[in-house]
């Protein structure tokens, strides 16, 4: 009996294993014929990547076109859906304005925004957390009993206030944040611009709005180059530290003694952290849906000066925006020779050299520097105290009442002489020798 038992015991053991032994077949050759089919795709890799990146792109471009494949993504859908806005060429643009500035800036952000006004616009003001509440307090209460504003109802004080750390990423989180806010609120802007308190306009906003009305709304002003040589032994390398992301006091960026190889999933773009992007643009950076922006973030949290590479790195490596770029910052901005790390500080004798530029704004202007008031009186025709006019203005002036304090059809614009030097920019900025340098990798 008990070799019995012993005898069905051994029994179902063994057949307990062959059978087990027939369940493990299955997958083997299961995963038999996936190694196989994985050493081949390898091998068919090697063999097209040796005819160079292009070749493949193109040939993936072209299989995908023909096989219709990217109906099968979400991702494509979701482009469609961003990217392609019907333009309505006949309505003119629409910008949002992002100002911001640091303790003691809210009277300068004042008369930047007073001189950038224009109904058909959105604006946004961000004081940041160095600045005492009082100051903010009073900002946004001088916005407040602005009448204008607070019947067009189209500009925000930020409640919020970010510790920013120059040359960290803490300025592009709140470069985002303000974005975000502004897509959130309003429905209808074309283009993002982002100044702050010490930079002015030398156009007015009828020159820039009627200049603009002509373009492709899908043309993003960002100026950009491909980091090389020492600069990536200097920029990419180094890993820093922002205490703004998690202390509660000022403090500058801390480096570590840790280097980094250089990305090989990216290339590196670097330019100046001033830029006039697309809505569309600056939804794909927010939103998300492709993951290119956030990793790139992600990766730019340790790098130093990162709001001069955050988006231009974005725009020149996605496939759907890096053709809309144009490398200009629309500043007029001079630098020492050598170059510092600051620009130099305009005064009356940068005149002549900022009108002829033809740019739309310069920068950085000393607190309530002369040459402002040449450029209100000249360039603007803004009086102290006032918007810089506009036909949107109909009011009665001659008591001496502000004629905006009346206002017409937003979509009326009295360009001046100023919109044919910027006019005269752009004209060079979207020649053909001008568009084939962006991105390009020289
Ligand atoms: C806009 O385009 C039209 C037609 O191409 C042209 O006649 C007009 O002068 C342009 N306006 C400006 C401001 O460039
Ligand atoms: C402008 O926006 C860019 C992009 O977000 C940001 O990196 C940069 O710091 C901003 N510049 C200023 C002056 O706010
Ligand atoms: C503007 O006001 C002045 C006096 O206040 C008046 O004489 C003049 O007719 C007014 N002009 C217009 C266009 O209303
Ligand atoms: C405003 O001006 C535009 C362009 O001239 C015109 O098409 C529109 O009808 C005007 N709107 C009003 C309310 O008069
Ligand atoms: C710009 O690129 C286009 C197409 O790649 C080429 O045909 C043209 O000659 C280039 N123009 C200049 C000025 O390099």
């Amino acid at each position: 009996m008990s070799l019995r038992k012993n005898g069905y015991h051994h029994h179902h053991h063994h057949s307990a294993r062959a059978f087990s032994d027939r369940r493990w077949l299955l997958p083997f050759l299961a995963s038999l014929l996936v190694s196989v089919t994985l050493i081949f795709i390898t091998f068919s890799g090697v063999f097209y990547s040796s005819y160079g990146g292009e070749q493949l792109s193109i040939d993936f471009i072209s299989f995908a076109r023909s096989e219709d494949s990217n109906e099968y993504f979400v991702e494509s859908g979701l482009k469609e859906s961003s990217g392609k806005y019907p333009v309505e060429q006949m309505e003119p643009p629409r910008i949002a304005y992002l100002i911001s500035g640091t303790k003691g800036d809210s009277q300068r952000m004042r008369r930047t925004l007073q001189a950038v006004y224009h109904p058909r616009n959105q604006y946004i003001l961000h004081l940041d957390l160095e600045a005492p509440p009082r100051e903010r307090i009073e900002l946004a209460t001088s916005i407040k009993s602005d009448p204008t504003f607070l019947e067009v109802d189209n500009v925000r004080v930020m409640a919020q206030s970010n510790l920013v750390t120059y040359r960290g990423p803490t300025m592009i989180a709140c470069t985002l944040q303000a974005v975000a806010i502004l897509l959130k609120e309003s429905a209808d802007w074309d283009w993002f611009i982002n100044l702050s308190a010490s930079d002015y306009p030398l156009v007015t906003q009828d020159d820039l709005l009627h200049v603009f009305s002509n373009l492709s709304r899908s043309l993003n002003f960002i100026e950009h180059n491909k980091i090389l040589g020492w600069k990536l032994n200097q920029r990419a390398k180094p890993i820093i530290v922002d205490p703004g992301l998690y202390l509660s006091k000022k403090s500058d960026i801390s480096w570590t003694t840790q280097r980094r190889s250089l990305p090989t999933a990216f290339k590196l773009f670097t330019g100046s952290a001033w830029v006039m992007a697309t809505r569309s643009f600056l939804e794909y950076c927010i939103w998300g849906w492709d993951n290119l922006p956030r990793t790139v973030l992600m990766y730019y949290t340790n790098f130093v000066s990162s709001p001069e590479g955050y988006l231009h790195t974005v725009i020149c490596n996605s496939e759907e925006f890096h053709n809309t770029v144009i490398s200009h910052d629309l500043h007029y901005i001079a630098w020492d020779n050598p170059p510092r790390q600051h620009p130099l500080s305009l005064t009356m004798k940068d005149f002549n050299n900022m009108v002829k530029s033809g740019a739309p704004f310069a920068r950085k202007f000393a607190r309530n520097d002369p040459v402002l008031d040449k450029i209100d009186k000249e360039l603007l025709g803004r009086s102290e105290g006032r918007f810089a006019p506009g036909a949107w203005c109909i009011g009665n002036s001659s008591d001496g009442a502000d004629p905006c304090s009346l206002r017409g059809n937003v979509s009326v614009f009295r360009p001046g002489p100023s919109a044919e030097r910027l006019q005269g920019l752009v004209q060079k900025l979207l020649s053909e020798d001008a568009r084939n340098k962006s991105c390009a990798s020289q």
